[in-house]
């Protein structure tokens, strides 16, 4: 047995910081796109190709929880994953999460910062909606985000530019909560706090993900695999100075569409 956690890139090791606090020596299995990333600007149809030939993947790794840790093929392919694959394993993805917490404490005025696709796809704003309908949910696509986080820098100078052009949107609309819609962007989470002041809530979908998970009985102390579909070693560098705690004992590179 063994959680099995997918990402385009490096996004889904904040979801897996939160995995590790109540699941430490839990083995995980956790696939990142690196070959393709980013995701937030492919179509439906490839996104939800490539999370199933992601998920068929983990599965046949011996993953019996499945983690969508991307928003994105969260947002477009869940449906699809658990229809295929629901009876082999649970599959949980971050926005139902993310937009259930948006509509347990929003106030009025919701910001969603998150990828073109998931934005495009109106995912987060039905959900949200479904719950609240008193609530106005404003949304701003970040493409720039990604590829800036995964060259591994959090702290780069143009960081603040970019990130602050994206927020100011958001500030203008008055937003009392703030739904951080990618997984790669609580990597950011100071810089955006540093933007937005102490007043408004910041979602961070990894840690919604986490506790909504009910009962995971694992048990299996075996060794926690990463791979990726491009240069595992550059990303071992990375994902262990982005979250030194990661407790993944081996790198692979490894093309799930070559397999
Ligand atoms: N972490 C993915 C998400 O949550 C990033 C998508 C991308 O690669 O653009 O949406």
């Amino acid at each position: 047995m063994a959680i099995g956690v997918f990402d385009s890139g490096l996004g889904g090791l904040t979801i897996v910081k939160s995995l590790r606090e109540i699941y430490p020596t839990e083995k995980i299995i956790y696939y990142g796109d690196t070959l393709r990333v980013p995701y937030g600007g492919k179509k439906p149809e490839e996104l939800i190709h490539l999370a199933d030939r992601i998920t068929g993947f983990l599965i046949s790794q011996g993953a019996t929880l499945i983690i969508d840790a991307c928003n994105t093929t969260s947002a477009l392919a869940i449906d699809v994953l658990r229809d295929k694959y629901g009876d082999m394993a649970e599959i949980i993805g971050v926005v139902e999460p993310g937009a259930h917490k948006a509509a347990q404490i929003g106030k009025k005025q919701v910001g969603l910062m998150a990828t073109e696709a998931t934005v495009n796809s109106g995912v987060y704003q039905k959900k949200i909606f479904s719950k609240r309908d008193d609530l106005d949910v404003h949304t701003m696509a970040c493409a720039q985000l990604v590829p800036i986080i995964e060259t591994g820098d959090v702290d780069s100078y143009q960081l603040k530019d970019v990130l602050g052009a994206y927020l100011d949107p958001l500030l203008a609309e008055n937003v009392d909560t703030l739904v951080m819609g990618c997984t790669h962007y609580p990597f950011l989470k100071e810089r955006i706090r540093e933007i937005v002041g102490d007043e408004i809530c910041l979602i961070d979908p990894g840690v919604e993900v986490v506790s909504s998970i009910e009962h995971y009985g694992g048990g299996d102390m075996e060794p926690s695999i990463c791979y990726t579909s491009h240069d595992s070693e550059d990303f071992s560098e990375k994902a262990t100075t982005l979250l030194a705690g990661h407790g993944f004992s081996t790198f692979h590179t490894l093309d799930v569409m070559e397999v």
